[in-house]
């Protein structure tokens, strides 16, 4: 069995994938028949993080109806089903769907039902975006707090971190905290070790990238000692220019100093990758071998924030 056999046989779970950023090209056209598979490809294109964003901006904005996110999920549980992927946990970007004056509930009615007919378990994480501040964060985690009984499972923030720290969000983290929601803000992707430490005095649970952690010796022994796994994407982290390239990527430096990670697409349509590629650009590219590989995919498990996935 080569490694490619081997990556794709080991059961995977999820646990960091955008909807949003999941739409494929043909997928776009068919909800958006107004632009053309090679402008979706040619947006899709970028080596920086503002470019991303904007990128970002563009494809939410393309994604209009209920129908249209729920085509957007079936098309990912289909892609995640065909890469053995046996759990999954979502970021539906409603602090998006809140900025594009959207109905919120409906579109989760919508995804929601997808992801129950979906051929493994899937759960949902409602993200913030760090840029439209502290009240609309605060909404969003009022919107998961009612969902907890209904497949949301966690409150999460993307967006720039540059823009607005950590701190500016204690309430909205406390009210998720308090309605049961687990926290997986993104942190340290593209600024500092300092803004991890903000996300974990917030309460995270899990850290959305993190990979500025290797930059602070302590931060990675307290992500070691309390056990708070790093969810990383390389394409994801070479494409913004979070990183200059896969082989000086600190995926490898951050492991061996034992803190738990656990890899992930991110953004798989935007990235061009898939999961079990990324899994193959952490052998290739930073010598994972096969032992240490299906621990990453044990990782997925056993840091799901659901009793549900472990043991499958
Ligand atoms: N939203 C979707 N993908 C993101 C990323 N990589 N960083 C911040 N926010 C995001
Ligand atoms: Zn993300």
């Amino acid at each position: 069995m080569n490694i490619t056999e081997f990556i794709a046989a080991l059961p995977k779970a999820e646990l960091h994938v955008h909807l949003e950023g999941s739409l494929e090209p043909s997928t776009v056209t068919e909800i958006a028949p107004e632009v053309s598979a090679d402008e979706v490809r040619a947006r899709y294109d970028y080596r920086n993080f503002s470019g991303f964003l904007e990128a970002y901006k563009w494809i939410v904005l393309l994604i209009r109806t209920p129908a249209d996110y729920a085509l957007a999920a079936r098309r990912l549980f289909t892609r995640l089903a065909a890469e053995n992927v046996r759990y999954a946990e979502v970021n539906l970007s409603v602090g998006v769907i809140l900025w594009k004056e959207q109905d919120v509930g409906a579109i989760y009615d919508a995804v929601r039902k997808e992801s129950l007919n979906a051929p493994f378990p899937v759960r949902w994480i409602f993200d913030a975006v760090r840029q439209f501040g502290p009240t609309e964060a605060l909404r969003v985690a009022e919107l998961a707090a009612e969902r907890v009984a209904g497949g949301v499972v966690g409150f999460g923030m993307g967006g720039d971190e540059a823009r607005i720290a950590s701190p500016e969000f204690a309430e909205a983290f406390r009210f998720a905290r308090a309605a049961g929601l687990h926290l997986a803000p993104h942190a340290g992707e593209t600024t500092s070790a300092e803004s991890v430490w903000g996300a974990l005095r917030l309460g995270a649970e899990r850290i959305g990238h993190g990979i500025r952690a290797v930059e602070d010796p302590d931060l990675l022994a307290h992500l070691r000692r309390e056990d708070i796994p790093l969810e990383i994407s390389l394409s994801s982290n070479l494409m913004t220019g979070a990183v200059l390239s896969l082989r000086d990527h600190p995926l490898r430096r951050i492991a061996d100093a034992g803190v738990p990670v656990v890899l992930n697409t991110d953004d798989p349509a935007m990235f061009r990758t898939t999961l079990c590629r990324e899994y193959e650009l952490a052998s290739v590219e930073q010598g994972f071998s096969a032992g240490e590989l299906r621990q990453l995919a044990e990782n997925g498990f056993r840091y799901a924030f659901t009793g549900s996935a472990r043991g499958s």
